[in-house]
């Protein structure tokens, strides 16, 4: 931890603390050991549940081929590429939450984009100095380099049981004979139709005819097919050197962009430690830095557990969880990026000496003004993303979250290589912000610097309980925390998994201050009562996609739900 960093992290927490029970050394790393650390049987049947059921249907289609959850994740992903590429694919990247039954190990597989390594955070400025949002939105300059095709490769060559080939396949044959787009692709072209016609290859990928296709029409793409094809035959090698490393590389730099063959040949995936701790009997094991999700996942979760949230009514129950919200969002912004290039002071947020601290400043009727809190800026991640859940028979599980960030990425498709690159380096703090009441740059730790994953939101999680154990995760940018926080504390209150994804939702993230609502979230004596207490409550549309598997380790059922408020979802038990 740099000096300053140590200083704003003493005075952070003796503030909040009334210099009470902050201990600046030698806290654990996450609260003490879980009472579970894995289910102890298996399964014997599986199930998933993602966002498109041509996803879904891939995985166990190679389940019953003999693959394992891991396979069925590459089968799932890579299908997720083709019939769902506003969301994400391999022009982007994923982070996956793992859990080994045969030794127990859970895992972090990191398959975040990179930053080239020419990137230049002028190229994200107007003359004026204000954000260029097209620069970092739309087109080459807005993409990092993808680490999706190197995750799958990782998890095929360290995890599955099948050859890459074989989890690749359903993704191949649809790109090849082709599909129905579902309504939701088909207003995502819509919506982006005019920066798809910026790049000839995009619109003739997404437009053709000049237009969106038809509804009910057949799509097809060899190009992609034949890029994923390289990629099953050669792995590696099939994407990050050769022919489509060439055509990527060449379409980049004549569009103005910055990628170079050593960017592409230089991209590894990163295997971490999850974060894990206790919570009231449960292991939670969630995503580690550069997502900053699990963080604060832990940090709400460690100041809800000095609470008794069961015998509150709903209004005091959820200024509560609020409040533990405001708070974990206020360290986020600041701390938190790429482990291989920032010190953080991690022990300090996970420690539940820190979350005691933080809780004493919680009034309990009264909501604290984010101005009253340090000082941060918030950033705000992209909506676009796709979570899918697996359990096999066997018990192993993966949690993945993946993304191209924005709805349709940069839109910009590599010409030749039917690849829609991502627009990821938005996740970077672009814009060097003006010092703080610290003196501090507050998004420092998330500037871009060459060949560095900038900071995510996704929060692929696992909930390890002794009678019942949950696969959980959600798009929906920065309320892909809270989201998933909501699906923590509603299994374990003992919610199925069909409630879980369909629970409405509410969400606070320090700035701006205010909750964010769906519709029907609180009944009127609740949002009466939140008023009251000072929130302020400000209606969202937009949610997220959760698809969530859960596991009763009593009865040995697996149930999969998929977010109903997104019809294309599908659960499904095998
Ligand atoms: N691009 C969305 C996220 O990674 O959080």
């Amino acid at each position: 931890m740099s000096f300053s960093l140590h200083r704003r992290a003493l005075l952070l927490g003796l503030l909040l603390a009334g210099g009470g029970a902050f201990a600046a050394d030698g806290p654990p790393h996450s609260a003490p050991a879980a009472t579970m650390t894995s289910p102890a049987q298996r399964p014997g049947h599986a199930a998933i549940a993602s966002a498109n059921f041509q996803a879904t249907n891939a995985g166990l289609e190679v389940l019953s081929k003999g693959g394992n959850a891991f396979d069925a994740a590459i089968a799932v992903a890579s299908t997720l590429s083709v019939v769902e590429p506003e969301s994400s694919g391999i022009g982007g990247g994923f982070m996956a939450l793992l859990h080994r039954a045969a030794d127990g190990r859970d895992v972090f597989v990191d398959a975040r984009e990179t930053a080239p390594a020419a990137v230049d955070s002028k190229d994200y400025l107007n003359p004026d100095g204000s954000p260029n949002r097209d620069h970092s939105l739309n087109g080459p300059l807005s993409a990092g380099i993808p680490g999706e095709p190197a995750g799958l490769v990782w998890l095929a060559q360290h995890y599955g049981k099948l050859p890459l080939k074989a989890s690749l396949a359903p993704a191949i044959r649809l790109a090849r004979d082709g599909f129905t787009p579902d309504a939701r692709l088909l207003g995502a072209i819509a919506d982006r139709q005019k920066e798809l016609q910026r790049w000839p290859a995009s619109a003739a990928k997404f437009l053709p005819g000049g237009q969106p296709p038809a509804a009910g029409a057949v799509w097809r793409d060899p190009a992609q097919a034949h890029t994923l094809e390289l990629l099953a035959e050669q792995g590696d090698q099939g994407f990050y050197h050769g022919e489509t490393a060439a055509k990527l590389v060449k379409a980049v730099q004549a569009a103005g962009g910055r990628w170079s063959a050593a960017d592409l040949a230089a991209y590894r995936v990163k295997e971490r430690t999850p974060i894990s701790l206790d919570y009231r009997g449960y292991k939670i094991v969630t995503a580690p830095p550069p997502s900053s999700g699990g963080v604060a996942i832990a940090e709400i979760l460690n100041i809800l557990s000095g609470f008794d949230l069961d015998k509150l009514d709903q209004a005091h129950r959820v200024h509560l969880v609020v409040e533990a919200m405001r708070r974990a969002f206020r360290d986020h912004n600041d701390y938190l990026g790429d482990p291989d290039f920032v010190k953080m002071p991690l022990d300090m947020l996970l420690s539940p000496y820190y979350a005691d601290g933080l809780r004493q400043t919680i009034l309990p009727d009264k909501a604290t003004p984010s101005s009253m809190l340090p000082m941060s800026t918030a950033r705000d991640p992209g909506m676009h993303t796709t979570h899918f859940s697996i359990i096999d028979a066997d018990g192993n599980m993966a949690s993945i979250t993946s993304t191209v960030n924005y709805v349709l990425g940069s839109t910009f498709v590599a010409e030749g290589t039917g690849v829609l690159l991502n627009d990821e380096m938005d996740d970077f703090a672009l814009v060097p912000d003006k010092p703080n009441v610290y003196g501090l740059l507050g998004s420092e730790a998330n500037a871009p610097k060459p060949g560095k994953r900038m900071l995510s939101s996704m929060s692929p999680s696992f909930v390890i309980g002794k009678e019942r154990t949950a696969v959980i995760g959600s798009p929906g940018g920065s309320t892909i925390i809270t989201q998933v926080l909501e699906g923590i504390l509603a299994f374990i209150d003992g919610e199925d998994a069909g409630a879980i994804a369909a629970h409405k939702r509410f969400h606070h993230q320090y700035m701006p201050d205010e909750i964010a609502v769906e519709q029907g979230v609180f009944d009127p004596a609740t949002a009466d009562a939140l008023t009251k207490m000072g929130h302020t409550l400000k209606p969202r549309e937009a949610w997220g996609f959760m698809n969530v598997v859960t596991w009763d380790h009593r009865s040995n059922k697996l149930e999969a739900a998929s977010d109903p408020r997104r019809p294309s979802g599908l659960g499904k038990v095998q």
